[in-house]
């Protein structure tokens, strides 16, 4: 078989992660994918950096729309971020040119992604996330391929490795929230802007994506409740832990009687729930469904590594021709998501 050929777009830390990847496990990956992958083309702002992984042999492109249009390319993996801009011209011009896209961008898929999955189908392509949502952990394979014979109640669970760093090691190391923050921003845990993640906003998209998934249905972003951690104190935290209880930043997405709610915001969790003990850069998802009743999945939420697991998982599906619905399918009629007046736990 013939090597499947690949554009990459963006190599900050999920890129060269993914670059990485396949030239570590290249001969396993090739064994499971029935064919090996050969980067051909990458676009990505400096061309100098060392990035650790080797570039020579490469077609860059300035304008990462250009790889959509590169006659080589036949796979364009979207690691750029951002909801507008490139990064959607990009996907929208490889789909509309019939190209599989293999995307980590949340963001992009919480605003736009279910216009894009419809795109993607009416083209027949792949468009492929599992990178967007809580980096290692197979989230959307294990919510729209494992759990399909479910009625889905509730999606909820640690969704930020950042603020779930954070939170943790002002816990165990009293560090100050700022000094965290940039030891995160240097493991590559954080978004470029990290009031994304600080904020609440990453993880409500993540929230929105899982919802899209669970529920059939598009979350209006903002009628989100998104409330972030920047008002945690180390106090509440040592009060809390006092109590039997540990802050966590959540997302959580429901089925109630008016239609789905979804909200983000951090919570008072009892040392015995399966996410109190979920720390450092770990994330975790929880779903019920009508017939399995509640799984809890948990595993390295952002860096390099545990995102490329994800970003190389939806290439070898891609390889062998895998066919998933793109996006939720819904199959009732659901009410409009409606913000829901969190008081402060
Ligand atoms: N900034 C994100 C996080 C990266 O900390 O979870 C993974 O999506």
């Amino acid at each position: 078989n013939k090597p499947l050929k690949l554009g990459v777009a963006g190599l900050g830390t999920v890129g060269a992660g993914v670059l990485s990847l396949l030239r570590d496990n290249a001969s396993l990956i090739t064994a499971r994918a029935g064919r090996s992958f050969e980067v051909v083309a990458v676009s990505a702002r400096d061309r100098t950096r060392d990035r650790g992984v080797d570039l020579s042999g490469l077609r860059w492109h300035e304008d990462a729309v250009a790889l959509a249009a590169d006659p080589e390319v036949e796979v364009v993996v979207e690691l750029m971020g951002g909801s507008e801009g490139p990064a959607r011209q990009l996907v929208e011009a490889a789909l509309a040119a019939g190209k599989p896209v293999v995307t980590a961008n949340k963001a992009l898929l919480a605003t736009h992604g279910g216009a894009l999955a419809k795109l993607a189908e009416a083209k027949g392509v792949a468009l492929a996330y599992e990178a967007a949502v809580a980096g290692g952990i197979p989230a959307i394979k294990a919510l729209r391929e494992g759990l399909a014979g479910n009625r889905i109640s509730r999606v909820a669970g640690i969704l930020n490795g950042t603020c779930n760093y954070i939170l943790t090691e002002m816990r165990l190391k009293g560090l100050p929230f700022a000094e965290v923050l940039a030891e995160a921003q240097r493991l590559g845990y954080a978004e470029a802007d990290p009031a994304f993640d600080i904020e609440g906003v990453d993880a409500a998209h993540k929230l929105a994506i899982l919802a899209a998934l669970a529920f059939g249905q598009q979350v209006d972003l903002a009628a989100l409740h998104i409330e972030g951690i920047t008002n945690i104190s180390a106090l509440d935290i040592a009060l809390a832990g006092e109590l039997g209880y540990r802050i966590k930043l959540l997302g959580i997405a429901s089925r109630e009687e008016g239609g789905v709610t979804a909200r983000v915001h951090p919570c008072m969790v009892p040392v015995s729930s399966p996410v109190a003990s979920v720390d450092g850069v770990f994330n975790a998802v929880l779903a019920e469904g009508d017939a399995v009743g509640r799984i809890v999945l948990q595993g390295r939420g952002a860096g390099a590594g545990p995102t490329a697991s994800a970003v190389v998982a939806d290439l070898v599906d891609i390889a062998r021709g895998c066919q998933s619905p793109v996006w939720g399918v819904g199959t009732e009629a659901l009410a409009p998501s409606t913000p829901v007046p969190m008081e402060r736990h």
